[in-house]
């Protein structure tokens, strides 16, 4: 199994992301941070101990980290997630409790005291991997590799070339990119395949848990709110994918390509710049997920689900 720590900022599809990592037999879930990013901080962080709770994980620690980017104002997504982050079902008080630590602290806890190098995946903008890798670099070797959800290989979803957690943080993109620890960018380009089609409802609701019941409440405001933005009436569960490429690799076909990521654009901010045909000539910096195995991965979020409360 893979030890791994998860920062995110649910968020609808963050949820599923927690749940995918918590039910993977391949996955050892042993930390989770929080950042603002699809709502404020205080939403996205009782959020994560909300989808915890329901999923009967009480063992993982949950930490609060930034507010908000390293440089720029926090601009959030409630058109999508709703007011509080999780619109659609009644959200019960949590059962699991705050870590008194900060998301770096608790990383930092979580890097040291594991054995083995520990993989962070990050399904929002990605600013507590980057203080993390600014404020203790000598931690840098203890992390497995970093995976993203994020960016594009083509266009956004927040602006024209933007994806929504590169376009809230992307100084932190760039920070991250520059660290020299291994990287994956999951984009748009996959999770875009990875759509909660009615079959897809109708196969997580078929596991008869109280998790999935959950689910299926939040898949159906996520799919109303995907379609009124979008005209996507099958919304794109992006976040689970970045942990499907580390809990069953085979799913998600990976290029080893140069990233960067748009800080200047005036329009253009957040864009990521993909390299996949070699035209900078510079030396490959990232993996960029490219494929997806669509049926695979879904089999993989019911089974998970199965595994929970
Ligand atoms: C990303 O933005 C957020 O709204 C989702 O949770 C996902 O992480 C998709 O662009
Ligand atoms: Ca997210």
């Amino acid at each position: 199994t893979i030890p791994v720590i998860i920062d995110c900022d649910p968020g609808h599809d963050d949820v599923f992301a927690l749940w995918l990592a918590a039910g993977h037999p391949s996955l050892d879930l042993l930390a989770v941070t929080t950042v603002g990013g699809n709502v404020p901080l205080e939403h996205t962080t009782r959020n994560a101990r909300i989808a915890l709770s329901v999923a009967g994980v009480t063992d993982v620690p949950v930490a609060a980290g930034a507010a908000g980017p390293l440089v720029r104002p926090l601009q959030t997504a409630e058109w999508i997630h709703g007011e509080n982050g999780l619109g659609g079902p009644e959200l019960p008080e949590p059962t699991v409790p705050l870590d008194a630590r900060t998301a770096t602290e608790l990383i930092a806890d979580t890097l040291m005291g594991s054995v083995e190098p520990v993989a962070v995946i990050a399904t929002g903008p990605i600013t507590n991997v980057a203080i993390l890798l600014r404020d203790r670099p000598d931690l840098a070797g203890r992390i497995r590799e970093i995976v993203w959800m994020g960016g594009s290989t083509d266009r956004g979803n927040a602006t024209p070339y933007a994806e929504f957690n590169a376009l809230v943080d992307p100084e932190a993109l760039d920070l991250v990119l520059r660290s020299g620890v291994r990287f994956t960018m999951v984009g748009l380009n996959v999770t875009h395949l990875a759509l909660v089609t009615p079959a897809v409802r109708r196969q997580v609701a078929a596991v008869g848990n109280a998790t999935a019941a959950f689910g299926d409440e939040l898949f159906e405001f996520f799919c109303r709110t995907n379609d009124e933005v979008f005209g996507m009436p099958d919304g794109p569960l992006h976040d689970p994918v970045a942990v499907a490429v580390l809990a069953d690799p085979g799913c998600v076909g990976l290029r080893r390509t140069r990233l960067d990521v748009e800080l200047l654009g005036v329009e253009t901010a957040g864009a990521t710049s993909v390299d996949l045909d070699g035209m900078l000539g510079r030396e490959p910096n990232a993996w960029v997920a490219v494929e997806l195995d669509v049926e695979r991965f879904w089999a993989g979020v019911a089974a998970s689900v199965a595994r929970l409360a």
